[in-house]
């Protein structure tokens, strides 16, 4: 499934804080939850210290959704992975500004397979390091937490970035953050102008995830 057009606010579930060995019934269900983005944390335990899945993981789940697949390389050597990720059916492919020599370059691969594409900053990085190809791109990402794990508190310093990059991008770009959202911190930064939320502990560790997806949805929509 592509992304959904903008201005929908949009929860894109993580699935680093779902259950691995269930993956495809906890993404089944979420898609059951009305979601229509599923977001995929790669992890290579050297641009980031954890370690997720790969693209095997990726092309595996892919029979089992329909979903649109954002997937967030937090990996060192993205141009050498990225064909694969491309194969393994991800619909959106976000990688790190600070992880890449030629930016450009692998948006340009991105869109020429089809995909729609995404680059990420980390909390230390300005909007600045991105102004310039964020215009190029489908959907930029924010890190509102040091990339790597689930579960971490929102960095309330990272959220006005989403205003400085609505500034630059219009409104035809989504803008998407990552890290700490809940129904307390996902009205922030939809008053600041993002628009696809990930939320992965806010979702997956909670007993009842319909009524958490609805709690975060309603509170970025009640702004
Ligand atoms: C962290 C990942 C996030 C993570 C968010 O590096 O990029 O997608 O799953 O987890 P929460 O929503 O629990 O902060
Ligand atoms: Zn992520």
């Amino acid at each position: 499934m592509r992304l959904p057009v903008t201005p929908s606010i949009e929860i894109a579930p993580s699935v680093l804080s779902a259950d691995f060995a269930r993956l495809a019934d906890e993404v089944r269900q979420i898609e059951d939850y009305g979601i229509k983005i599923v977001h995929l944390d790669v992890m290579d335990g050297h641009f980031v210290p954890n370690l997720t899945f790969g693209a095997p993981i990726i092309a595996k789940l892919r029979k089992y959704s329909p979903l649109c697949f954002d997937t967030h390389l937090m990996i060192t050597g993205a141009e050498k992975y990225l064909d694969d990720f491309i194969d393994a059916g991800s619909d959106h492919i976000t990688f790190h500004v600070e992880a890449v020599d030629d930016p450009y370059l692998l948006i340009e691969r991105i869109h020429a397979a089809g995909l729609t594409a995404g680059v990420c900053i980390k909390p230390a990085t300005p909007v600045e390091a991105i102004a310039k190809i964020a215009p190029l791109c489908d959907m930029i990402l924010v890190m509102t937490v040091e990339p790597g794990f689930g579960g971490q508190s929102f960095m309330h310093d990272c959220a006005d970035k989403c205003h400085q990059l609505r500034k630059i991008v219009g409104s035809d770009i989504r803008i998407e953050v990552d890290g700490g959202i809940d129904p307390t911190t996902a009205p922030i930064v939809a008053q600041l102008g993002a628009d696809t939320l990930v939320a992965g502990s806010a979702v997956f560790s909670k007993p009842d995830r319909q009524a958490a997806i609805n709690d975060i949805l309603a509170a970025a929509n009640n702004i």
